[in-house]
């Protein structure tokens, strides 16, 4: 069934790949200088100048391996790397870096090592594995997400920085950053993941007991709704885990998230908000978030029997097809690619709303590489 429905949207799958490098292939040598967040006048900003310590600073690198590994491209491996060379300054920054070293290094020098086993790069993936597992509190049985005040924060991106850890003891043969990964995961399954298969953004927990104590709305709506990226982390970030460790509850949690999220997006007509319960009225949406569950979905399809695979592949295919169609800008007007990001539910803050963002062009070309059938797992 997997095979038939991404055979009958092969045309389509073809064209949106060869749009996206087409663009590429000329905004990549337009911008192998910078790591881009966002476009300001349709031009990349750079955050190896802003901050490069920034969570979001390895899809850029990951976006150029994406593309060489589907065109074989040297152009994109020689931005992948530069990209990946930047980022060193985060690494010395120690002080200033956070959970997501795992979005950091994972897709970039972890994705370099893989393809040509490089010892600088298996070295960066390796440090960022280490400075991961040398968060967890064993006690409160969790990697701690942010710094600062915030104690006993976790927050369910966290799904996607754990595979790091599942490559790192692959790559060692060694148990123990697998053990972190697996506990960690357990702990996001039993305190983010709600009865009705959605997930709180942030949870704080008892750091010595590992005790629920409250959760926060975070880049939702409110306390208690339903932020759409959030539930994209939680659909993809446990179907990885169940990819990396056959687990059935991770998959199950998988299908579960999925299953609203589907449910939610059919109401919506496939175009997916910001927050699955925020009020009708500003019409604010997250083409992210959309391009984030699509990934999960489609790994989902991959992982289940051949009864199940259209009920996850179908509804990836009318969210990127729906993006395509009314989201994408193929032009060299604008460098982005998918527009109509948005961080967060946050309608003081218009500038963080309806932009485009550097995870969205990402997570949208996965999801067309996946389709296309490139099998290397990034993550
Ligand atoms: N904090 C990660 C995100 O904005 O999805």
């Amino acid at each position: 069934m997997y095979e038939k429905i991404v055979s009958d949207n092969k045309q389509w799958i073809d064209d949106v790949w060869e749009k996206i490098d087409k663009k590429m292939k000329v905004v990549s040598e337009l911008s192998k200088d910078k790591i881009p967040y966002t476009t300001v006048n349709g031009v990349h900003n750079n955050m190896v100048k802003d901050d490069i310590t920034w969570w979001t600073n390895g899809f850029w690198s990951g976006l150029m391996w994406l593309l060489y590994v589907g065109t074989k491209d040297e152009q994109y491996r020689s931005v992948a790397e530069a990209a990946e060379k930047f980022l060193d300054g985060a690494l010395e920054d120690y002080d200033r870096l956070h959970h997501d070293v795992g979005f950091m290094w994972h897709i970039s020098a972890g994705v370099n090592y893989r393809l040509f086993g490089g010892k600088k790069s298996r070295l960066r993936a390796t440090y960022a594995a280490d400075i991961l597992a040398s968060r967890y509190n064993p006690d409160g049985k969790f990697i701690r997400s942010w710094n600062g005040d915030n104690k006993g924060w976790v927050i369910i991106d966290s799904m996607m920085n754990i595979p790091l850890l599942y490559w790192a003891s692959e790559e060692y043969d060694d148990n123990r950053f697998k053990a972190v990964a697996l506990s960690h995961a357990k702990t996001v399954m039993e305190n983010h993941i709600r009865p009705d298969a959605t997930s709180h953004h942030i949870v704080r927990l008892d750091e010595e007991t590992g005790e629920f104590i409250e959760a926060f709305g975070g880049q939702g709506y409110e306390l208690g709704s339903s932020w759409t990226r959030g539930q994209a982390w939680a659909i993809y970030g446990f179907i990885l885990s169940y990819i990396h460790t056959g687990k059935q509850e991770f998959l199950d949690t998988a299908k579960r998230v999925a299953n609203s999220f589907i449910a939610n997006a059919a109401v919506n007509d496939w175009v997916i908000p910001i927050d699955f319960r925020q009020p009708e009225e500003p019409k604010l949406i997250d083409t992210t978030a959309a391009t984030i569950a699509a990934c999960g979905l489609i790994e989902i399809a991959k992982n289940v029997g051949e009864h199940e695979q259209k009920l996850y592949l179908t509804p990836a295919i009318k969210m990127m097809k729906l993006l395509d169609e009314k989201y994408c800008n193929y032009t060299l007007e604008e460098q982005s690619i998918v527009q109509m990001g948005s961080e967060a539910y946050r309608l003081e803050a218009p500038e963080k709303i309806h932009m485009p963002i550097i995870y969205g062009d990402y997570f949208f070309t996965e999801a067309i590489y996946k389709l296309k059938g490139f099998d290397m797992l990034f993550w």
